[in-house]
C-alpha cells in the first residue's frame, strides 16, 4: 500500500481504508518482531527527526523503528541546527529533502510542520504540534484493536484537556467508526473544525460532565492538563478535582473498559496511581505500539 497523502500532519489525511491497513500492518510487524522476523523494508533509507521540544517515546520509537527496518534515523535538535541562528524552516526543509527520505518533526506551532511539509520533496510526519499528535493515535488505535478485537462500534471517552492528542483522537475515531464523548472544563474544548468534520462520520459528543462522558465507554483516555506548549501552569485548578480519572470515575464506564494515556503522566493530577498502575490500564502496551504503528506508517509513506 502506498498512501495517497505525501505527509501525515493531523490524521485526517488518511482514508478509512488506509488507516485500517496501517493498524493491521502494525500488528503484523509486532507479531513478526516477537517471532524474531525483522524484514529490511526500509534498507538504506534515512529519517531526519527534528525536535523543538523534549521527547522520550517519539524519539526512541522512531529511531528504533528505522533501525529495525534496516534504515537509520538522525536525531536533530532544533537548537543545534542553523534554525536557531535564523535559517528559515523553508530552507531547512529544502536542504534536508536533498539528503533524507523522510522527515519527522516535533514543533511548537502546527503551521511550522505545515511549512516544512510544503517545502519538502519527501514525506513529513508530525511528531506532535500544539494542535495534533497523529502518531500517538495510530499507536492508540492499534492498542484498542488488540485489546477489544475491533474498532468499529466502540465508544471512547476523553476526559480532561481538549488538546493536541484529543484533536487527533477525534479524527482517529471518525476514521475508525468509533463514537467519542469528550468531557472538558468550559474553555478547554478541542478544535471546533475537527469536531465538525468528524461528526460527518461518527457521534462526537462534547460535555462538561466526566461521569456522563464515561457512561458505556469501552475506552477511557486522558492526558496531562499542562502540555509542553502551555506556558502557564495555573490551568490545573480548572480541572481538579472533577476531571481526574480515578477509580470512582472508571467504575462508571463499562466494567471491561481500558484506560489509556499517551504519557508522560502526572500521577495525582489527570489520573491517580491506582488507575494508571491498575488492572484496566494498557499504557505500556500503548507506548510500545507507537513503535509498531509508526513502522507501518513509514513503510506506507515510503
Ligand atoms: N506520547 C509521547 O509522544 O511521548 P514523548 O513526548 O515522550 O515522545
Ligand atoms: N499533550 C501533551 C502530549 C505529550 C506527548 C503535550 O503536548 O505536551
Amino acid at each position: 500500500m502506498k498512501l495517497k497523502t505525501k505527509d501525515l500532519l493531523t490524521l485526517n489525511e488518511l482514508s478509512k481504508n488506509e488507516l485500517a491497513e496501517i493498524i493491521i500492518n502494525g500488528i503484523n510487524l509486532k507479531n513478526d518482531l516477537k517471532k524474531g522476523i525483522c524484514k529490511p523494508l526500509l534498507k538504506n533509507k534515512t529519517l531526519a527527526m527534528i525536535f523543538q521540544k523534549p521527547s522520550t517515546r517519539t524519539r526512541v520509537s522512531f529511531e528504533t523503528g528505522m533501525f529495525q527496518l534496516g534504515g537509520q534515523a538522525l536525531n536533530l535538535s532544533a537548537d543545534e541546527l542553523q534554525l536557531r541562528r535564523g535559517e528559515t524552516i523553508e530552507d531547512t526543509s529544502k536542504t534536508l529533502s536533498r539528503y533524507v527520505d523522510v522527515i519527522m518533526a516535533r514543533v511548537y506551532l502546527h503551521e511550522e510542520v505545515e511549512i516544512l511539509a510544503k517545502n519538502s520533496s519527501v514525506p513529513v510526519i508530525n511528531g506532535l504540534s500544539d494542535s495534533f499528535h497523529p502518531c500517538q493515535i495510530l499507536g492508540d488505535l492499534m492498542t484498542i484493536k488488540e485489546k477489544k478485537k475491533k474498532l468499529s462500534g466502540l465508544k471512547v471517552a476523553w476526559v480532561g484537556d481538549g488538546n493536541n492528542v484529543c484533536n487527533s483522537m477525534i479524527y482517529g475515531c471518525a476514521k475508525a467508526s468509533i463514537d467519542i464523548s469528550i468531557a472538558t472544563p468550559k474553555g478547554y474544548e478541542p478544535n471546533q473544525n475537527v469536531i465538525k468534520e468528524s461528526k460527518k462520520f461518527v457521534q462526537v459528543e462534547l460535555l462538561n460532565d466526566p461521569e456522563a462522558t464515561v457512561k458505556d465507554a469501552d475506552v477511557v483516555v486522558t492526558d496531562t492538563f499542562v502540555s509542553i506548549h502551555h506556558q502557564t501552569t495555573d490551568r490545573t485548578n480548572d480541572f481538579l478535582p472533577r476531571f481526574q480519572v480515578n477509580v470512582n470515575l472508571m467504575k462508571k464506564a463499562n466494567a471491561d473498559a481500558i484506560f489509556m494515556h499517551c504519557l508522560p503522566a502526572k500521577r495525582g493530577q489527570e489520573v491517580t496511581s491506582e488507575v494508571i498502575d491498575g488492572p484496566q490500564s494498557v499504557v505500556w502496551d500503548e507506548a510500545e505500539n507507537r513503535l509498531h504503528a509508526q513502522k507501518a506508517l513509514l513503510v506506507a509513506l515510503l
